[in-house]
């Protein structure tokens, strides 16, 4: 079990000003930041990073959202990352979400729900590959 996961904050909760207490709650939580950035996803790099969504009717949706705005993006560690931090942000739906998750507290919709997790320990490697380089990743 690898003990990283990757995330991002999402266009919908940097704009609405969530992006400090968001960050913050994750050093609470008790996860180390290995890399950290402020960054903006071309269309065509969204489309690359949701590729595995491609056939869903969201898609294009979501796409967009996710090209809408400034993001950060962030590598974090903690025994039993990619679990432990799927708990923090709640179900998908943030109407769906326990009390006190990041999504029930930040998240706008489903489709803008402030926070990305990785899925599984593999998809939380590539996902932080796809932001920063080897050199970035302490
Ligand atoms: P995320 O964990 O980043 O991975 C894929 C994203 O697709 C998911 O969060 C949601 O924001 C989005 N998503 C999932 N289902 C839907 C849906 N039915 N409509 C719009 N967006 C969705």
């Amino acid at each position: 079990m690898s003990n990283r996961t990757f995330t991002m904050i999402k266009p919908d909760a940097v704009k609405n000003g969530h992006a400090g207490a968001i960050i913050d709650r994750f050093i609470k939580e008790g996860f180390r930041i290995v890399s950290l950035k402020l960054t903006k996803l071309s269309a065509e790099k969204a489309g690359e990073f949701y590729a595995v969504h491609k056939e869903r009717p969201f898609y294009g949706e979501l796409v967009d959202f996710m090209s809408s705005g400034p993001i950060y993006a962030a590598i974090l560690e903690k025994e039993n990352a990619v679990a432990g931090f799927r708990e923090l942000i709640g179900a998908t739906n943030p109407a769906q979400a326990a009390e006190g998750t990041i999504r029930k507290l930040y998240a706008t919709s489903l489709g803008e729900n402030a926070v990305h997790g990785s899925d599984s320990d593999e998809n939380a490697k590539i996902e932080g590959d796809f932001f920063f380089s080897g050199l970035e990743q302490f």
